[in-house]
């Protein structure tokens, strides 16, 4: 399915121009420009990033569309945190060609706190709460700098276990709200593309509901999200699309459902 010529580093080490990229488009991938002409909301065209010399993200390339939930999947090392640290401009991997567009805003030539200020808000892995500060300290360290999003009382109506224990040490807090104070800090700056990254990893069945029920309700307020989760058939439920990666690269691209419905494509890249 793959072009078999993809993903070849320079051989002798050296940086590799951009000619090599050049017309090449991920498999199945949705054109650069949407219906009538204009970009999509969220726009990644043939993006190629390294480690050093290490060749990860591949020519990756899709839409997503305003509001949508998009599960981006794939096995372990398939380049799913590759791919969001790339989007969110992180130093590394480094991005060596391709174009990320957020709202008419070019992030490909942005730095991630650029790209941040332009509404990219990435929620890593390891969720960054902040020792020594309470959950309200946390977020009110989100709102340090302008542009704002929401204010703490509305994050406190979607969260209201944040509310609880606004004065707590964050750290101190169970994964479960940690991983809800680590969204509700990307809500309180104004984000319009969430990028979260494995948010039910290690928690318990019922707070995976939880926090699902909560992105249902952002969904619902219009927010665009792309999710990466271990947890396929959860993802899956909750989102709109799929996109699953295999060696840094897009092999499948279409509505969540069919994810679900396909064996054999849930065998051959997803394993469950
Ligand atoms: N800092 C790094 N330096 C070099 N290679 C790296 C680095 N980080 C990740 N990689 C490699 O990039 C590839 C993709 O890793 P990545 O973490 O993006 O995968 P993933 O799909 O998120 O996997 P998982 O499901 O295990 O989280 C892997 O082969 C990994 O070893
Ligand atoms: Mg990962």
């Amino acid at each position: 399915m793959n072009d078999a010529s993809a993903g070849q580093t320079g051989g002798d080490g050296t940086l590799l121009g951009r000619d090599q990229f050049s017309g090449r488009t991920a498999p199945g991938v949705a054109p650069k420009r949407g219906r009538g002409g204009q970009p999509a909301y969220f726009s990644v065209w043939d993006v190629h990033a390294y480690y050093g010399e290490s060749y990860i993200v591949q020519g990756v390339s899709f839409d997503v569309r305003e509001g949508e939930i998009v599960a981006l999947l794939g096995r372990n090392g398939a380049g799913k945190t590759s791919t969001l640290r790339t989007l969110a401009r992180v130093d590394s991997p480094v991005l060596r060609h391709g174009e990320i567009w957020l709202d008419h805003k070019p992030l490909h030539e942005m730095k991630a706190h650029e790209a941040a200020r332009n509404g990219l808000g990435l929620v890593p892995e390891d969720r960054r709460i902040i020792r020594g500060l309470t959950v309200e300290e946390n977020l009110q360290l989100a709102q340090i700098a302008p542009p704002h999003g929401w204010s703490l009382e509305r994050l406190y109506e979607l969260f209201p276990r944040l509310a609880e224990r606004r004065k707590q040490e964050a750290v101190t807090m169970s994964g479960g709200e940690q991983q809800m104070l680590a969204v509700a800090r990307a809500l309180a700056r104004d984000v319009k593309l969430l990028l979260l990254d494995e948010p039910y990893e290690g928690l318990a069945p019922v707070i995976v509901r939880e926090i699902e029920k909560t992105l249902e309700q952002i969904k619902t307020l219009g927010m665009t999200t792309i999710i990466v989760e271990q947890n396929a058939i959860a993802a899956l439920h909750l989102a709109d699309r799929a996109i699953i990666l295999d060696m840094g690269q897009v092999v499948f691209d279409g509505v969540a459902q069919e994810v679900l419905e396909n064996e054999d494509l849930r065998q051959e890249y997803l394993a469950i």
